[in-house]
């Protein structure tokens, strides 16, 4: 399936003088028959998405930082009651995770390539490694500080490419006890639903509970137990350990019995999502073509990483919404990656309200619709971009 000539999704442009030489690549994903992992074929380079000017800071949410509060607290207890901890994370970003065991005086180390994030961590008090994880960073990472007892991956491997690199590493960092824990969109939930935003560049990879054994398993590792949850629009979070080390749970075999039933092995359960993800798309078009012909105002909430295939793919121009807020203030005053929209303060939001805004952070909706309450109560409708797409 190809969703056509797509830009880096978090490559917010400062200025029309950027627009001429904008970086495109074809969004193309695939199942691989072999190991099972739906992933995109035409990859960017990384150091095309991950740089001292990255967009993403994981804080924003304080839903997030609360969800990520109550994890590190979870793994404290299930792994880490021996003496002197050492816990590892790739992917800390602005040490969201982190700072949870940095204040409970645990030894930490995050590993973060993109500068700018990793500067906002260390100003929490997070110990951050500027470096792309891999064998050569886990290596120097043991002869300095010694194996780990936990590493730590939420929202990150799906980001890089090379997953070899990434497991061989894990595999000596780790003690023969080490845990490492991933958690990010579950391909599950992206089937089941037709969350189709959920793929772009730099989640060229959506994991499933078999594609990861199959990744993994080649370095000797394994997943030994699953939690689910409705974060970002559901995701898996997986506890991986050395092969035969702790026994399959329970809550392990179930969802591996509910991926064999939805069939996420199999070529034809991706021929129907292709469909269905070209309907969505057209009745997106037909809602935003809707208010348009009444002459009402459309705008968009949330300068998303998700937005940007959903814009690019349906074809929505500055013709159908006047501009996107956001909160993140490395966001506003852009142009988003493509379609070239302007991102806006949420103070435009409320000194403008608009007559329906596209909820392009519809992973956010409690959070967003309780503080727009307002302007809902006064009319102002949410259009929902993927899933059920909607107009509420
Ligand atoms: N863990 C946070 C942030 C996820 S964003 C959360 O769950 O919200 C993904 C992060 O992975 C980015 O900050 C990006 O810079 C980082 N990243 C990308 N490639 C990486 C690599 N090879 N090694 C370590 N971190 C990487
Ligand atoms: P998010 O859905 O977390 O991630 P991704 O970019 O990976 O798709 O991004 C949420 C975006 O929405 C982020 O740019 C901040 C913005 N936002 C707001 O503008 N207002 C809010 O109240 C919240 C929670 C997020």
């Amino acid at each position: 399936m190809s969703f056509g000539r797509m830009p880096i999704a978090n490559a917010f442009l400062r200025g029309k003088a950027e627009f001429a030489t904008e970086y495109f690549y074809e969004l193309k994903p695939a199942l691989c028959p072999a190991c099972k992992c739906f992933q995109i074929v035409e990859i960017p380079r990384p150091e095309q998405m991950f740089h001292d000017h990255y967009a993403y800071f994981a804080s924003t949410s304080s839903v997030m930082s609360r969800h990520f509060a109550a994890m590190a607290q979870d793994l404290m207890a299930r792994y880490l009651t021996g003496p002197d901890p050492f816990v590892t994370e790739i992917g800390s970003n602005d040490g969201i995770t982190l700072q949870n065991f940095a204040k409970a005086g645990l030894r930490h180390l995050g590993i973060e390539p993109s500068a700018n994030v990793a500067d906002a961590a260390r100003a929490r008090g997070v110990a951050t490694l500027s470096a792309f994880f891999g064998v050569e960073t886990a290596t120097s990472i043991v002869a300095e500080h010694g194996n780990a007892d936990l590493f730590i991956a939420t929202n990150t491997m799906h980001h890089i490419e090379d997953i070899n690199a990434v497991a061989a590493g894990v595999a000596i960092l780790l003690k023969p006890s080490g845990v490492m824990i991933q958690e990010d969109p579950y391909l599950g939930d992206m089937v089941e639903d037709c969350a189709y935003d959920q793929v772009y560049a730099e989640h060229m990879y959506i994991w499933s509970i078999t594609a990861l054994n199959n990744a993994f398993g080649r370095h000797g590792l394994e997943v030994f137990h699953v939690e689910h949850n409705h974060h970002h629009g559901g995701c898996m979070r997986y506890h991986l350990g050395r092969k035969g080390f702790r026994p399959p749970s329970p809550e392990l075999n179930a969802a591996l019995a509910k991926e064999q039933s939805l069939g996420l092995d199999r070529p034809d359960t991706y021929d129907r999502f292709k469909a269905r993800c070209e309907e969505s798309r057209d009745r997106l078009m037909a809602l935003i073509d809707g208010y348009k012909r009444q002459g009402k105002r459309v705008v968009g909430y949330g300068a998303t990483a998700k937005s940007a295939t959903v814009i690019n793919w349906c074809g929505i121009t500055p013709d159908h919404l006047d501009w996107i807020s956001d909160s993140t203030p490395a966001k506003q005053n852009t142009f988003s990656p493509g379609a070239h929209i302007p991102v806006v303060a949420p103070e435009r939001f409320r000194a403008e309200p608009p007559d329906a805004a596209v909820l392009f952070a519809w992973n956010h909706f409690n959070e967003i619709d309780a503080k727009e309450r307002s302007w809902r109560d006064a009319g102002g409708k949410w259009i929902l971009p993927v899933r059920k797409v909607e107009a509420i």
